[in-house]
């Protein structure tokens, strides 16, 4: 359901600095970050920074020269998006994490690619002293967004969440890693493990990492439905034909992987104690068993927490990506 009142939305991570509403750089030395009541009526909380850990942060981030690359799609594109992703089956294995991990309710979440914000919505709701954040980069979906008293918008791009200050106890990328494309399959993956990998720097001492995709298993080779699917997908040349056999994402690509792919994945970005749920395997048409080597597919739940917070003390991100090169 669309509402006319559009909430107010965060242009960028820096402008809600600008703004006063936030201040999401890694600020050193600074106890505390506030989010102050923005014109919509949305509430404010605090966010505890953790200095050490930006610290920290900003060293990864130029230890690897982190720059990320991602493709947009188009509005045409993220119009399909705006729909419920989350069936019964998914919502109530995340639940029971939740209710196991934070069994007063009492948490600050983050929703990258978090879209019209349905998903918060229905955490809101379901745990009524929780707040969140929904960032997007796509402004269409982000307008779509139902105000709320305890929700706050950002317009970014999921690949700069480093940039936002820490302390939330959930950051949950649902069906949004896989659109982290870049200009080819290896980029695109550095993209993902960058990602995930900033995200353990913005969780809170108990926090926790929650991820919805999309898992493909190959019929013999275990990823070979994600090279294939790539390929053909962001394919400029053929993107008409793609897009008429069914592909939203042609000309971008699309980046899904085996489950043991996006294990290693959030491993190497530094998730630790990743634990995995799944829906029911869905039906293979043949033409993707013939064509795509798809074996099977179901969504999956990853969970886990960071190393951070499992405080191994020699975890280095230029070592991890080094180590993409075997795959
Ligand atoms: C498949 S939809 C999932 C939406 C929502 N998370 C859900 O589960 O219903 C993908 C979402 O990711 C967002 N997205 C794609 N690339 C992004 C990026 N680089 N940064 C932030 N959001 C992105 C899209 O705008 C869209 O909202």
């Amino acid at each position: 359901m669309r509402h006319r009142t559009s909430p107010y939305i965060a242009k960028s991570v820096a402008h809600s600095k600008q703004a006063g509403m936030m201040n999401p750089a890694p600020t050193l030395g600074s106890r505390r970050s506030t989010v102050t009541p923005a014109q919509s009526g949305l509430s404010s909380f605090a966010i505890p920074s953790r200095p050490l850990i930006c610290a920290m942060a900003c060293w990864a981030s130029m230890s690897t020269g982190a720059s990320m690359a991602v493709k947009r799609l188009s509005d045409a594109q993220l119009e399909a998006f705006d729909t419920e992703h989350v069936s019964p089956a998914l919502w109530d294995m995340l639940v029971r994490r939740i209710d196991a991990q934070f069994p007063h309710g009492r948490l600050r979440f983050l929703d990258v690619g978090g879209g019209s914000g349905r998903f918060a919505d229905r955490l809101l709701a379901r745990y009524p002293h929780a707040h969140g954040v929904v960032l997007d980069n796509s402004r269409l979906l982000l307008a779509r967004n139902k105000p709320h008293a305890r929700k706050f918008l950002i317009e970014e791009s999921a690949e700069n969440i480093g940039l936002l200050d820490g302390g939330y106890d959930l950051v949950f990328f649902n069906w949004v890693l896989h659109h982290l494309v870049g200009f080819d399959y290896r980029e695109s993956v550095e993209n993902v493990v960058r990602t995930v990998h900033d995200a353990a720097y913005l969780l809170s001492d108990r926090g926790h990492i929650s991820i919805f995709e999309n898992v493909y298993d190959g019929l013999l080779v275990a990823n070979a439905p994600s090279h294939i699917i790539f390929r053909l997908t962001s394919a400029n040349a053929i993107a008409p034909l793609i897009h008429r056999l069914g592909a939203n994402t042609a000309r971008i690509g699309v980046c899904f992987q085996s489950k043991r792919a996006w294990e290693r994945i959030l491993h190497e970005a530094g998730m630790a104690t990743v634990g995995f749920d799944e829906d029911e395997h869905k039906p293979v048409p043949w033409p993707w068993k013939a064509f795509l080597h798809v074996g099977n597919l179901r969504c999956g739940l990853f969970w886990g927490t960071s190393v951070l917070n499992q405080s191994l003390p020699k975890y280095r991100l230029a070592t991890t990506l080094d180590s993409l090169e075997r795959h």
